[in-house]
């Protein structure tokens, strides 16, 4: 048996059901809807979204049932997990550095992510407002362009957005996360799904599917193939100690591996379907695939503005969007908070503003990017796609990579195999998955992306 606790003392999710809905809300985001479909643009479609698929199936999916298995074994936040779990293995205590990492991370993604959570409730107002009725495409991308144009009335609603997320971290675990995810996931598919429906109307939806699934392999550059592997753990959460810290509350006698499928399949159906609504739009517009992190806000309001209802289906969507990104928001300090609470002894309340305020003021970094700042570059990114960059691209595949080495290289194998409860085949194709398709997967891509091996 394991030295550590069997509870976290920060409560425990109540059953499966919502252990898998609070971790599908994590997963399912702004990564989905907002981000996937505009990198596969900036990135040439079809090749991207098969490397893209090959990083879920082969690298991203063993390291989540890794990660929740770490979690769940230790039973306490990321560093003091990774502290407790070294200890019990025998290995130096530098492992919680690992848990540090993620804590940085999770900060640092909130600080931009609340930016565009922001952009999602300014476009609830606008969709209720009905200001998209009967605007061609170049008037919907000029609205675009003069909000974000305006950072004061981004820091508007970069405040709002961070606000929300405050209010329900320092709720607590139960009270806090697990309620808000439950009905909001089946809401976003169902207009999904209807927004495909109008793809089809459009006569443009084969062209859209040839974009997304028609591989060109001559259009993928080294450095796609590093997006579609960063953004493999940033639509997943991992890599950062979220899932982590989710899997700490998770029931003692639960598969891990069984909720880690259910969560990976919710998560690149939402982002294909994503893909399906935006795109026949694009072509139909005459749009560029490659506008950027403006896309979902260019594309669909075009469709709401012209389909019936289209006031009821916008406003519903931006809704479900901002409740979709709420729930992610909410996870990505839960490392930090639970360890300020672990080690200070303070109470969520105080955790959770202090992060989320810190947080804030980062945010302003990003609401400049988009007007005063756009020009402002390093390495040819502004200070936005720069953080986007170190986080997604870096920080996560090396948490990731760390991850796989840590309960593959250095844990017992009696330990995984104890805490994951997977049949002998099974257990067998997650080890040499985890051991070694994953490190050597994510080696390889982030030296050869970032130019080290030539
Ligand atoms: N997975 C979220 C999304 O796709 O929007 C983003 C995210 C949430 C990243 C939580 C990291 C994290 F810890």
């Amino acid at each position: 048996m394991p030295s550590t606790p069997r509870e976290s003392i920060h409560g425990q999710w109540s059953s499966r059901l919502a252990f898998v809905l609070a971790a599908t809300g994590a997963a399912v985001g702004l990564g989905n809807i907002w981000k996937f479909p505009y990198i596969m643009g900036q990135n040439g479609g079809g090749a991207f979204v098969l490397v893209y698929l090959a990083c879920i199936l082969l690298v991203a999916t063993p390291i989540l049932i890794t990660e929740i298995m770490l979690g769940r074994r230790a039973r306490r936040s990321p560093v003091h997990g990774m502290q407790a779990l070294a200890r019990e293995e025998g290995a130096p205590a530098a492992w919680s550095l690992l848990g540090w990492m993620g804590v940085i991370a999770g900060f640092l993604i909130l600080s931009y992510y609340s930016v565009i959570m922001g952009w999602a409730i300014a476009y609830v107002e606008r969709a209720l407002a009905g200001s998209f009725t009967g605007l061609e495409g170049p008037a919907i991308k000029a609205m675009f362009q003069s909000f974000t144009a305006n950072p004061l009335e981004l820091l508007f609603w970069h405040t709002i957005a961070m606000l929300f997320t405050m209010l329900v971290v320092v709720r607590g675990v139960r009270a806090g996360l697990e309620a808000f995810t439950t009905l909001l996931m089946p809401l976003l598919f169902i207009i999904l799904l209807i927004l495909v429906g109008y793809g089809l109307s459009t006569g443009h939806f084969a062209e859209a599917l040839a974009f997304m699934f028609t591989p060109n392999f001559s259009k993928l550059s080294a450095s796609a193939v590093v997006v579609a592997m960063g953004h493999a753990f940033f639509t997943l959460s991992i890599g950062m100690g979220t899932i982590m810290a989710y899997g700490s509350y998770m029931p003692e006698r639960t598969s891990i591996a069984r909720t880690a499928l259910i969560i990976v399949a919710a998560d690149t159906l939402v982002a294909l379907l994503a893909g399906m609504a935006i795109y026949p739009i694009v072509f139909a517009n005459g749009l560029e695939p490659s506008a950027g992190p403006g896309l979902v806000f260019q594309t669909l309001p075009i469709a709401f503005g012209q389909m019936s209802f289209g006031v009821v289906f916008g406003a519903l969507f931006f809704v479900a969007l901002v409740l979709a990104a709420w729930t992610s928001s909410i996870s990505m300090i839960e490392p930090a908070v639970a360890y300020l609470v672990e080690s200070r002894g303070w109470s969520r309340a105080r955790a959770g503003t202090l992060l989320g305020f810190a947080a804030w003021a980062l945010g302003i970094l990003t609401v400049l990017s988009f007007n005063h700042w756009a020009e402002v570059r390093l390495f040819g990114k502004n200070f936005f796609e720069l953080l986007d960059f170190l986080t997604s691209n870096i920080m996560l595949p090396l948490g990731g990579l760390l991850l796989a080495v840590f309960a593959t290289w250095v844990m017992r194998r009696a330990s995984s195999f104890e805490e994951l409860g997977l049949p002998a085949a099974a257990y067998v194709l997650w080890r040499v998955l985890t051991r070694y398709v994953a490190p050597l997967g994510i080696l390889v891509v982030l030296l050869h992306g970032l130019g080290l091996l030539g």
